[in-house]
């Protein structure tokens, strides 16, 4: 399911990249620094990764939570802005709020 979910993100982007060529999304967390504001189970700068999996546990959010990591986000958690990444793309945003959610 997740592969398949991949899969329709790649294919939807329109890039000739193929699922196997993405990083995975914890490679992506750590070299992108999102560890430096999340943890995975304590809340620090930012909400936990387990809170996060636990808030949004069985809605489909994946491109919702992709376009937050993306352009930034604030007021859902607190007053603590996250910051804009634009420098990632739209895939590596996605595979890092599955991989995201997939922490429980
Ligand atoms: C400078 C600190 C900081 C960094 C770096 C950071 N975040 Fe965040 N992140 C936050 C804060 C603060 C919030 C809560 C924002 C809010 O209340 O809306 C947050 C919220 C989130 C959320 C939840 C958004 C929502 O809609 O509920 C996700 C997912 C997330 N971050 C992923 C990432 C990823 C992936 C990276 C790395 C590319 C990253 N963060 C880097 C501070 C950070």
């Amino acid at each position: 399911m997740k592969k398949l979910i991949m899969l329709i993100c790649v294919l939807f982007s329109g890039f000739s990249v193929s699922a196997t060529q993405l990083k995975p999304g914890q490679q992506l967390f750590e070299s992108n620094a999102c560890n430096s504001c999340h943890d995975a189970t304590a809340r620090t700068v930012g909400p936990a990764l387990s809170e996060i999996a636990g808030r949004y546990k069985g809605k489909k959010v994946v491109a919702e939570l992709a376009g937050r990591i993306r352009s930034g986000s604030q007021g859902r958690w607190g007053d603590m802005p996250h910051p804009a990444n634009e420098a990632l793309t739209p895939q590596e945003a996605s595979t890092l709020a599955q991989w995201i959610l997939s922490r429980k």
